[in-house]
């Protein structure tokens, strides 16, 4: 096989490397890759999302294939990195990736999160701290000393079934006789019933009761990391950070990067990237808290099933495929040497359980939080991020399904479209005589695109203004500059070119709508399945609690507009923000909601969409805006009446 130099340009600063013998056939992304040069993938390689283009300046190469680009590209030498394989010398552009703008919660206002009422060390935690005198040994006493500590917990506390590490026992003997046998021994005691209690770690004398002890909650979501800093000595939250997930760049939704996981050295590859994310924001909290990495001994940890396998580096390519299973969704207690978490090395990791493929810990987690689980009221709880999930219940019983509804409302799949940070727009109104629209911009800036809130607000207000028919056509016909034919179908320009700050136009296409249009037709469907199978009327849901970011700027008149969420009197819906990371503080902090939420996951009955035949009905029904049954819709058709 003949070997190749490609001379790559990177267009940020015109630096630029040469790749000698690469062989014929390989991939321009993975040559990238290989070389240690960050090019995005947003959809895993997959030649979907076009994100991942090149310039080619000379050379062999080969498009396999030009799905994303227009005729036009392809004359002008572009390609896709994921697609294009090197069959000869060459030179490449690589043009300026789009820049992931890092966010940080610095905040360290902990208001919102209260401490459990009756939260109490002693008596509602796992963890123990155990001050121990052991006699040392002597000539008449040749107890070994593993045994010689177990009896002395025993003696103390009554625990018999206990782990140790390999390191435990390692550096045991030294600690013990460093502190001249006078020590505290720090258990996890039997963190879910199924496991021994697992010992942590020795510190030499005993510890003051106003001592702090370090733990952490952490949320991995498809988008992002968050991790939180407790003392569970007072069950006090002294920091947050979050930042986005260090996986997106090889995929924006949970199947890409299970396609990415599936190729050569891709597993590692985002195992890395995730555990980096998480350790990148344990070094903020513990430089904020003067406090050093091997003082924190214990995490729970919540995320989508896919986020768990990939962390863990357990295979993940059998949730994709029919019939859908996870390898586990309930993993046993993990040390955080064996996942790389820089933290003390034997310290508890504890990734609470899941249901299925796609409702994760982090739902499990959520129902717990939102205490769905404990109430009367029949509840409608969601989490609409990368992933829409559902649940639906009260006290008695619990259904949950999960909607591929795609990454459309984070600003994905969508022209546009672009997550919710600066120089997104977020809201916009339509006048419905003139046709020109008012926007808010997140930062105030020059818009650049639309982040999720903006296109729920967009196509709503394109609907109401009748500018597009409840089908999403565009009406071209308009007495108005800003509709258009375009290569699909109609478009209408959010922004002209010259008031935007990439000095394009802004607009929206057809694709884009239908894109829109499938993502809340999933959820609805979801919505309206769940009902069907309990046999309640979905509008009867007495409360409706929305977790995950991303409901936190949705505006629910608009999202009723458009048919995402059932029509019932605004204050029926409640946003929760984060339930996950906030139900992973309360397993941490508590062996009680640990326990249900273990009792969560095996109470909740999963309902497996793509198995259902009512789904593909009810999704085709929601295809329309809001909805083919216009009469489900109350509130809107009294609208649309008015005018
Ligand atoms: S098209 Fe190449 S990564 Fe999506």
């Amino acid at each position: 096989m003949a070997d190749h130099k490609v001379l790559f340009i990177q267009g940020e600063d015109g630096k630029e490397v040469t790749l000698a013998a690469l062989p014929s056939g390989v991939l321009i992304s993975d040559a990238l890759t290989g070389a240690g040069i960050e090019i995005g993938q947003p959809c895993g390689g997959q030649g979907r999302c076009g994100r991942c283009v090149v310039q080619i300046k000379s050379g062999k190469i080969r498009r396999r294939s030009t799905l994303r680009l227009s005729p036009e590209d392809v004359e002008n030498g572009y390609a896709l990195a994921c697609q294009s394989v090197i069959e000869g010398d060459a030179e490449v552009i690589i043009p300026i990736q789009e820049k992931i703008e890092r966010k940080l919660t610095t905040e360290r206002s902990v208001a919102d999160v209260t401490i459990p009422a009756g939260y109490d060390f002693l008596f509602s935690q796992n963890i123990r701290t155990i001050p121990l005198s052991l006699i040392p040994p002597s000539m008449d006493d040749q107890t070994d000393d593993w045994n010689r500590l177990k009896t002395a917990i025993r003696t103390s506390t009554g625990i018999e079934n206990i782990t140790p590490s390999l390191h435990f026992l390692q550096t045991m003997g030294e600690k013990l006789r460093v502190a001249n046998w006078e020590i505290t021994a720090i258990l996890d005691d039997s963190i879910n019933n199924n496991y021994p209690g697992w010992l942590i770690k020795l510190l030499p004398g005993k510890l003051t009761s106003d001592e702090s002890i370090w733990a952490l909650a952490v949320d991995i979501g498809t988008t992002t990391v968050t991790v939180w800093l407790v003392d569970i000595a007072s069950g006090v939250l002294r920091d947050k950070a979050s930042e986005y997930n260090g996986q997106i760049s090889r995929g924006e939704d949970v199947i890409s990067r299970i396609v990415y996981a599936s190729k050569e050295n891709g597993a590692e590859d985002l195992q890395r990237r995730v555990v980096e994310t998480i350790n990148n924001l344990i070094d903020i909290v513990c430089k904020r808290n003067k406090i050093t990495h091997d003082q924190i001994i214990k995490s729970v940890i919540v995320g989508n099933s896919t986020m768990i396998h990939l962390l863990t580096g357990i295979p993940s390519a059998s949730i994709r495929y029919s019939p859908f299973i996870t390898a586990v969704n309930e993993l046993p207690v993990l040390s955080a040497r064996e996942i790389g978490l820089n933290i003390y090395s034997d310290a508890v990791i504890d990734c609470l359980p899941g249901i299925a493929s796609y409702v994760g810990a982090d739902i499990t987690a959520g129902v717990l939080s939102s205490g769905m689980y404990e109430t009367e009221k029949l509840t409608l709880f969601m989490d609409v991020g990368t992933n829409g999930e559902i649940v639906l219940g009260n006290r008695d019983w619990l259904v949950s399904c999960a909607c591929s509804a795609g990454p459309a409302f984070e600003g994905a799949g969508v022209g546009d479209g672009m997550r919710a940070t600066h120089g997104a727009i977020e809201e916009v109104w339509i006048n419905g005589k003139t046709y020109e629209p008012t926007i808010r911009v997140i930062g105030g800036v020059k818009p650049k695109g639309i982040c999720g809130s903006g296109l729920i607000s967009l196509l709503a207000e394109l609907f109401m203004a009748g500018v597009i028919d409840k089908a999403g056509n565009v009406n071209i016909h308009l007495d108005s500059p800003r509709v258009k034919r375009g290569d699909t179908g109609g478009e209408y320009i959010v922004v002209f070119a010259d008031e935007t700050s990439k000095g394009k136009d802004i607009t929206i296409t057809r694709v884009d709508i239908d894109n829109l249009l499938r993502a809340k037709a999933a959820i609805f469907a979801g919505f309206t399945v769940l009902a069907e199978q309990v046999g309640v009327v979905l509008e009867d849901a007495e409360q409706i609690l929305i977790g995950g970011s991303f409901g936190k700027y949705i505006n629910v008149e608009k999202a009723i507009q458009i048919g995402l969420l059932p029509d019932v009197p605004w204050e029926r819906f409640q946003f929760l923000g984060n339930t996950a990371i906030l139900g992973a503080y309360h397993a941490l902090l508590s062996t009680e909601q640990r326990k249900k939420v273990t009792s969560i996951a095996s109470n909740l009955t999963y309902i497996e969409l793509s198995a259902d035949n009512t789904f593909y009905e009810a999704f085709m029904s929601a295809m329309f805006l809001p909805h083919t049954d216009l009469n489900r819709f109350p509130s809107v058709k009294a609208e649309l009446l008015k005018d």
